[in-house]
């Protein structure tokens, strides 16, 4: 069955928590051009609190815990990064490290992963970077290319957070392809 399309779950995270955040407006856009096959929810990582090794020690908290499977049952995750002071913002990094623990059962260990940001002028491209160096060590696998990066985002996304410009929308649905075509060849799927 050379057509056959496989279904590629992805959990979308935000790295930002406000209510009108242009990052988590992304992840809704990104569920309305979902390719065939694909299917999207966006984890919530409001409820992690800060990690702390004595917490980690005691016991994993309920939010991480949740957190954690929803990533190890994902096929692929699509991570809205915000770039604060050159950087991912503290809520993503803190989620990341507390997901990453202990390294011998991450479940970031080997997952497909796609990239994409709103913001000012740069579009997130430094945060982005940032973010591509946490993959490393986590072992994440992202995609390179399409790279999204929104730029001027105040003009993309109306007051309440969601996309209004439809020149983004567009290379939303190329890079979730991009994503789609990346988990099943990792698969070793043809196409
Ligand atoms: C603490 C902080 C630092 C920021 N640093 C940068 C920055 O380095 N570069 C940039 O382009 N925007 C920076 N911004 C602006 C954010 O990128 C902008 O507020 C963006 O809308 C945040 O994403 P969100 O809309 O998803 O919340 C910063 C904002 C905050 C709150």
């Amino acid at each position: 069955m050379a057509d056959a399309v496989t279904s590629v779950s992805v959990v979308g995270i935000s790295g930002s928590l406000r209510s009108a955040s242009f990052n988590t407006g992304l992840l809704r856009a990104a569920a309305g051009v979902l390719p065939p096959g694909m299917a999207l929810e966006v984890a919530d990582i409001s409820q992690v609190p800060l990690y702390n090794g004595d917490v980690e020690a005691r016991g994993f908290p309920e939010a991480v815990l949740r957190l954690k499977e929803r990533i190890r049952e994902a096929d692929a995750l699509l991570f809205a990064v915000p770039e604060y002071n050159y950087s991912i913002s503290g809520v993503l990094k803190n989620a990341i490290d507390w997901v990453s623990r202990p390294s011998s059962e991450s479940p970031l260990d080997g997952k497909p992963i796609a990239i994409m940001g709103a913001g000012a002028r740069l579009g997130t491209g430094r945060a982005q970077l940032h973010f591509r160096q946490v993959a490393v060590f986590t072992n994440m696998l992202p995609i390179n290319k399409p790279e999204l990066l929104v730029m001027g985002a105040v003009e993309k996304f109306d007051p309440r957070g969601n996309l209004i410009d439809e020149s983004v929308r567009e290379r939303l649905r190329e890079l979730l392809g991009a994503l789609a075509r990346w988990v099943r060849r990792l698969r070793g799927e043809a196409g």
